[in-house]
């Protein structure tokens, strides 16, 4: 019964629902999105508690308040905000790495990355892209909201496959019981402080990152966007505000 079959693989997510009018987001994209939204979250709070105990940056293998800084950031000193950061910046940093994993092996078992996030070859001309940037810097909705543009994919694949493996990388350099195994996590990035900066610095970016996906979700329209990344269906034609 290959009607049956497809219905029950669309249901666990192996493929979009064919069975159905509208295409719908993947189960495992779904999930592994929404964990990811509050891992990030848990991160970037607890993140910055982290960061105000010593809000300066420095390169190389050490610093410290007597050595030169590469950066003074423009926050005082707030020593010892609070013991639970740490614990909690790693338990959302291993869950999202989790998450990370689950969305990746997903992605290439459904042909999700090949079918919905690689640009098509045509898409990929700096006209097309300065076309498409342009209609977004002057609000201009584009055709089809539900599939992903080409800035749009080249960005979520940045994001997951340069900026996610940048950050672990350099959170990974910054702790000694590991670099103690593999000494080259910190050495090929310049020393431990090297990495705590690259570290801010890719924290900043996915900061960047979500401004920018929380304003184009709203130019798309955000409550029928999000709703779909919720349940998976996306409304027919005509109903996507
Ligand atoms: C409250 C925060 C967030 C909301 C409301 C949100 C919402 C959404 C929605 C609705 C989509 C589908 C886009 C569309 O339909 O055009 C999407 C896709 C995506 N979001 Fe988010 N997002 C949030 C935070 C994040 C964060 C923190 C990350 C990075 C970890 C992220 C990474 C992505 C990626 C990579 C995709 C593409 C997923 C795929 O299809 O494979 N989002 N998001």
């Amino acid at each position: 019964m290959p009607g049956l079959a497809l219905r029950y693989e669309a249901a666990i997510g192996a493929l979009p629902d064919q069975t159905a009018a509208a295409p719908r987001r993947l189960l495992v994209v779904r999930i592994t999105h929404w964990i990811a939204v509050l891992s990030v979250l848990a991160l970037l709070v607890t993140g910055a508690g982290i960061l105000i105990s010593h809000p300066r940056l420095y390169w190389g293998e050490t610093g410290n308040i007597g050595t030169e800084s590469l950066i003074d950031l423009p926050i005082p000193f707030i020593i010892g905000p609070s013991v639970w950061n740490r614990p909690f910046h790693f338990l959302a940093a291993w869950v999202l790495v989790l998450a990370g994993l689950a969305y990746v092996v997903g992605g290439c078992v459904t042909r999700h990355f090949r079918e919905n996030l690689l640009p098509v070859r045509t898409d990929l001309s700096w006209r097309g892209i300065a076309g498409v940037i342009s209609d977004h810097l002057r609000w201009k909705r584009a055709d089809d909201p539900w599939t992903y543009n080409v800035v749009q994919r080249l960005t979520y694949l940045a994001v997951v496959f340069v900026l996610f493996p940048g950050i672990i990388w350099t959170g990974l350099a910054m702790s000694f019981g590991v670099t103690s195994v593999f000494p080259v996590l910190a050495t090929a990035l310049g020393g431990h402080q090297s990495a705590r900066t690259l570290h801010f610095v890719f924290a900043g970016l996915l900061v960047l990152f979500l401004i920018v996906h929380m304003a184009m979700l709203c130019l798309v329209g955000f409550a029928s966007h999000v709703r779909a990344m919720i349940t998976g269906y996306i409304p027919p034609e005509g109903s996507t505000r």
